[in-house]
């Protein structure tokens, strides 16, 4: 039998020099061979080579094709993550699913960075208690991440806090570019550490400041597109849940349609499995809905931010 191709080492014909050429490139495994175009690896190793290691790694990871039965088994290995909040829980099917990229969206201090700590520590919870026994891998675009808080919040569940923070492999995205590598390069460090839970707080706010010219929106759009399909190969491939935020502005330029419609627009809503849009209510409250899921019931829930992190509003 052929030998199982599960790095780009393993594919056959690519030689030492064609490998640097490619990781040197930011080509470091399968899933970002398999996600590249002919055009864009032509460029490296010649147009034959480049269609022949897009196919390999493609059906490597089985890219393609599939049957209702192989799409049947697939889904039946998602499982949920909880939220720490019934209510919010509920409203999401159960929790943050694996397989899906779960957008929320809302404006500031709406809780999308607070809900992304809890899911954080949850995911190292074993699954009787809601979590996925697993890591959580973060990558953090705007510094709001506070190992701090997530200590308070790992506390709060009775949990040994300096594992807790052990178990969160962080990163800090300088810019667009540096988002995306950290995306592609995030498969090895997945397996390896067990990754369960992937966040990027917030996934479009380098796109937003990079890309600010009207002439340079579709670029922008064409890049988070690509960005996000990624997002969405590491959650089947790997079987983990990815939790992205979204920050909504007011937008002046909409004077028709819902003027806090999210940055990213409908590249975003098309990517993201489920969307949740967030926004404050009384005190310490927020509500959340669900928006264009294509399985959930559109509803709502409310929740609170509490010291001990998510809960249910009393
Ligand atoms: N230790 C804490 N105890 C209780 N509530 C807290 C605590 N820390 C933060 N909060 C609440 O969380 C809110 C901030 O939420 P969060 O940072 O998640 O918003 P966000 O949606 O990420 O906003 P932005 O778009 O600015 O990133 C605060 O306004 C506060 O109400
Ligand atoms: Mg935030």
């Amino acid at each position: 039998m052929a030998k199982k191709i599960v790095s780009i080492e393993d594919i056959p014909g690519v030689g030492e020099k064609t490998l640097e050429k490619l990781k040197n490139a930011g080509y470091i495994d399968l899933m970002s061979l398999a996600a590249a175009s002919v055009r864009e690896l032509s460029d490296l190793v010649g147009e034959q080579t480049a269609t022949k290691i897009i196919e390999v790694a493609r059906n490597a990871l089985d890219i393609g094709f599939e049957t209702g039965i192989e799409v049947y088994e697939r889904r039946k290995q998602v499982v949920r993550l909880t939220t720490s909040s019934k209510s919010l829980d509920n409203l999401l099917g159960g929790g943050i699913e694996t397989q899906a990229v779960t957008e929320f969206h809302g404006g500031f201090g709406s809780g999308k960075t607070q809900v992304g700590f809890q899911l954080a520590v949850n995911v190292q919870l074993p699954p009787e208690q809601g979590g996925l026994d697993g890591s959580c891998l973060f990558i953090d675009t705007e510094s709001t991440f506070r190992p701090e808080r997530i200590k308070e919040i790992a506390e709060a569940s009775g949990l040994d806090p300096k594992k807790v923070l052990e178990n969160i492999i962080y990163a800090r995205a300088y810019n667009s570019d540096h988002q995306i590598l950290l995306v592609e390069k995030a498969g090895e460090i997945i397996k390896e550490k067990n990754v369960k839970l992937m966040i990027i707080d917030s996934i479009t706010s380098h796109f937003r400041a990079e890309y600010t010219g009207r002439g340079e929106l579709a670029e922008r759009q064409q890049k988070l597109n690509r960005h996000l399909h990624m997002l969405q190969r590491l959650a089947d491939v790997y079987n983990i849940a990815v939790y992205i935020t979204n920050q909504v502005m007011a937008r002046p330029d909409i004077l028709f349609g819902d003027p806090t419609a999210p940055v990213g627009g409908h590249v975003l809503g098309h990517f993201s499995t489920h969307r949740v849009y967030l926004r404050k209510s009384k005190a310490n409250t927020r509500i959340a809905r669900v928006i264009d899921s294509p399985y959930l019931p559109e509803g709502e829930a409310v929740f609170a931010i509490t010291e001990e992190g998510i809960r249910d509003a009393e």
